[in-house]
C-alpha cells in the first residue's frame, strides 16, 4: 500500500518528501484554506516537490460548474487528480471528466455502495473516510474491507484511497483490509516512524561502540 501525504502545507510536503516515503498529496478545501497563496500556485508549488499525484478539490456543486473547475485543475498540473465530492452531480461530472482522460479522486465516500457507483462513473480513486466513519461509532476499518470486496472482481481500476487516517494503526488496519493508498497526515507519518525498541536498540549500539578497546 502506497502513502500520500494529507496535507496542503508545503513545509510538511518538503519534510517528508525528502524521506523518499511519500507517493503522492492530497488536499482538500479544509486544508487548502489554512494556507496563504492562491489556491492554483499552491497546487503548482505541490507538484514541484512531489514525483506522484497531487489531489485538489473541486468546489462547485452542480455537474457542470465540477467539471469547469475539474478542466481547470487539470490543466494547471498533468499529474493533477481532481477530486470530486460523492453525490448525484458529483457522479456525472465524474463520468463526463473519465472519458476527456481527466483522473477523479471521489471523495467523502461512506459506504461500499458509494465506491461502486464511483467506479461504474469511471473514478480513478474513491476516498472512503475512516476516521469519520469511526466517530460516529461504526467501523470505519469495514468499509474499506467492504469496498475492496465489491472492487476485486477485476472490473475496474478504480483504486482505494483509505482518508481520514487518524493513527498509525488506522494505516496498517488500511493496508490489511485492501487499500491501495492512505493518504496520511503529516503528524500521523511523524507517529509512524520512532519505536523505543528502535531507539534503546541505537542507545546500546552507541554505548557499546564508545567501549571499544
Ligand atoms: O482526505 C480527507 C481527510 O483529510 C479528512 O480527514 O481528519 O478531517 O476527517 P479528517
Amino acid at each position: 500500500m502506497k502513502l500520500f501525504l494529507d496535507t496542503a502545507s508545503l513545509e510538511d510536503i518538503r519534510k517528508y518528501c525528502a524521506l523518499g516515503v511519500i507517493k503522492g498529496v492530497t488536499t482538500n478545501p479544509t486544508l487548502i484554506a489554512r494556507e496563504n497563496g492562491d489556491f492554483h500556485a499552491i497546487i503548482r508549488e505541490i507538484a514541484s516537490v512531489t514525483d506522484g499525484p497531487i489531489n485538489a478539490e473541486v468546489l462547485a456543486e452542480d455537474w457542470e460548474g465540477m467539471v469547469r473547475e475539474g478542466e481547470e485543475l487539470a490543466a494547471v498540473h498533468p499529474r493533477v487528480v481532481v477530486k470530486i465530492p460523492m453525490t448525484a452531480e458529483g457522479l456525472r461530472a465524474v463520468s463526463t471528466l473519465a472519458p476527456r482522460g481527466v483522473k477523479t479522486n471521489m471523495t467523502l465516500v461512506f459506504s461500499a455502495a458509494q465506491a461502486l457507483l464511483a467506479a461504474n462513473a469511471g473514478a480513478s480513486y474513491v476516498a472512503p473516510f475512516v476516521g469519520r466513519v469511526d466517530d460516529i461509532g461504526y467501523d470505519g476499518i469495514a468499509v474499506i474491507r467492504d469496498i475492496a470486496a465489491v472492487l476485486s472482481d477485476g472490473d475496474f481500476e478504480t483504486q482505494i484511497v483509505a482518508a481520514s487516517v487518524r493513527s498509525p494503526l488506522h494505516v496498517v488496519e488500511a493496508a490489511k483490509a485492501g487499500a491501495h493508498i492512505a493518504t496520511v497526515p503529516p503528524k500521523v507519518i511523524a507517529q509512524m516512524i520512532p519505536h523505543p525498541l528502535t531507539e534503546a536498540g541505537l542507545k546500546r549500539f552507541m554505548d557499546d561502540w564508545k567501549k571499544r578497546v
